[in-house]
C-alpha cells in the first residue's frame, strides 16, 4: 500500500482535557514499529465507558487521548515480525489483549491478560511512546485501541482476525458491548436450562446479557430498567417480564423475591450504581444465586455490603469483556453472527458519520440510543 512505513495524516476525535466535548482534529499516525499493526478503523461503536473517560472517571486514562474501544477495521500494514495478520485483513482492536505468554493467558480458566491496564499502561504502546500527534503535541492512546481515529496502531497481540465476510459497520460491537454482555451470561454466570435470570440496566451492554440467557435456554428473563424504551427492546431479544422501578414503592430485590419465590438463579448489573450493585446481589437465591457485576463505578468508588448476603452461599463475581479470551473466541463468535444465530440489528439504532461524534454522545446521555455506530 502506498501508505506503508509512512506518516498518515487522517482525522480522530481528541478529548483534550476532563469534560470537553471532543474535538474533531487533523492528526498525525506513525507506522506501526515492529509487533504493531497499523489499522484503518472502519466503523466503532459509541460505549459508556467512552463517555466514563471523557468525564475523568476511568482509571488511567492519560489526557489528551483519542477514546473509542469498540472498533473494527482492515489492517493497512504491519510492523516487522508480525506474522498472523497481513495487510488487508479485517480485524476487531481488543480493549483486553491476549498476548498468549502471560500466566494469565497461559490459564485457560481465565481470559485477563496482564498486557492490560492494571498491571502496565495502556495510554502509551508497550515501547513507552505514542504512534499519535496533533498540533505538535504527542496524544495517547486509550487501551491501545483508540478507535476514534481513521487510523490507529496497535500491538499484534491485541487485534482478532475476521472471516473475509464479516460486515465491520456490524461486528465492531464484538469489541465491546455484545461480547461483554453475551459472554456474561454465558461464560461466566454459565446460566444453565431452565433457569430464571434478572438482567438490571438493558442498554447497550445489558440487552446482549437478555441475549446470553436466551441463548443458554433461561425460561424466565427479567429485565429492569428506568426506561420503558429499552425494556421493549428487551421484551423483543428474549426477556419474558419487564419491570421499570418507577413503578414500584418497594427496593427491585423485594419486587424480585416476591415474582420468583426465593429469588433469581442470576442476576447481573450492567449500569453502573452502587445501589443497583447492591440490588441485584440481593435479587439471587441466597442458597445457590449467581451475582455478575458488569457495570463500572467512577475509579476509587467503594461498595459495602451485608455480608449475610455472601454467607448464605449467593455468589458475586465479575468479569472483563464477557470472560472471553478475545484472540482465541471472538472470530468465532463473529462468525456465528455471520450464520444468522445472533442478531445485532436491533442493537444498533443510530449510525452517523464520523464528524457527528459529539451527537453520538448526546443520544447515549438522553438515553435514545442503544449504539451509536460511527462511519468513517
Ligand atoms: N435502575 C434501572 N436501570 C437504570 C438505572 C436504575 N437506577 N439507571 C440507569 N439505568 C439504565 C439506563 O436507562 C440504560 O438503559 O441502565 C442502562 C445502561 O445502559 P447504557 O447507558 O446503554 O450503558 P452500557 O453501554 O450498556 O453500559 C452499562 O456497563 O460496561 C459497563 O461502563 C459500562 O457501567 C456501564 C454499564
Ligand atoms: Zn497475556
Ligand atoms: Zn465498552
Amino acid at each position: 500500500m502506498a501508505t506503508s512505513g509512512k506518516v498518515i495524516k487522517c482525522r480522530a476525535a481528541v478529548a483534550w482535557a476532563v469534560g470537553k466535548p471532543l474535538s474533531v482534529e487533523e492528526v498525525e499516525v506513525a507506522p506501526p514499529k515492529a509487533g504493531e499493526v497499523r489499522v484503518k478503523v472502519v466503523a466503532t461503536g459509541i460505549c459508556h465507558t467512552d463517555q466514563h473517560v471523557l468525564e475523568g472517571l476511568f482509571p488511567s486514562a492519560d489526557f489528551p487521548l483519542i477514546p473509542g474501544h469498540e472498533g473494527a477495521g482492515i489492517v493497512e500494514s504491519v510492523g516487522e515480525g508480525v506474522t498472523s495478520v497481513k495487510q488487508g485483513d479485517k480485524v476487531i482492536l481488543l480493549c483486553l489483549p491476549q498476548c498468549g505468554k502471560c500466566s494469565f493467558c497461559l490459564n485457560p480458566e481465565s481470559n485477563y491478560c496482564r498486557k492490560t491496564h492494571f498491571s502496565e499502561s495502556q495510554s502509551v504502546l508497550p515501547d513507552k511512546t505514542s504512534r499519535f500527534t496533533c498540533k505538535g503535541k504527542m496524544i495517547h492512546h486509550f487501551l491501545w485501541v483508540s478507535t476514534f481515529a481513521e487510523y490507529t496502531v496497535i500491538p499484534e497481540y491485541a487485534v482478532a482476525k475476521l472471516d473475509a465476510a464479516a460486515p465491520l459497520d456490524k461486528v465492531c460491537l464484538f469489541g465491546c458491548a455484545f461480547s461483554t454482555g453475551y459472554g456474561a451470561a454465558i461464560n461466566t454466570a454459565k446460566v444453565k436450562p431452565g433457569s430464571t435470570c434478572a438482567v438490571f440496566g438493558v442498554g447497550g451492554v445489558g440487552l446482549p446479557v437478555v441475549m446470553g440467557c436466551k441463548a443458554a435456554g433461561a425460561s424466565r428473563i427479567i429485565a429492569i430498567d428506568i426506561n420503558k424504551d429499552k425494556l421493549a427492546k428487551a421484551k423483543e431479544l428474549g426477556a419474558t417480564d419487564c419491570i421499570c422501578p418507577r413503578d414500584f414503592k418497594k427496593p427491585m430485590q423485594e419486587v424480585i423475591t416476591e415474582m420468583t419465590g426465593h429469588g433469581v438463579d442470576y442476576a447481573f448489573e450492567v449500569i453502573g450504581h452502587e445501589d443497583t450493585m447492591i440490588a441485584a446481589l440481593a435479587s439471587c437465591n441466597m442458597n445457590t444465586g449467581i451475582c455478575v457485576m458488569i457495570g463500572e463505578l467512577p475509579s476509587g468508588s467503594m461498595i459495602s455490603i451485608d455480608p449475610m448476603l455472601l454467607l448464605t452461599g449467593r455468589t458475586w463475581k465479575g468479569c472483563l469483556v464477557g470472560g472471553w479470551k478475545m484472540r482465541d473466541c471472538i472470530p468465532n463468535l463473529v462468525s456465528s453472527c455471520l450464520e444468522k444465530k445472533v442478531n445485532l440489528d436491533l442493537l444498533i439504532t443510530h449510525r452517523l458519520p464520523f464528524a457527528k461524534v459529539n451527537e453520538g454522545f448526546e443520544l447515549l446521555r438522553a438515553g435514545k440510543s442503544i449504539r451509536t455506530v460511527l462511519l468513517f
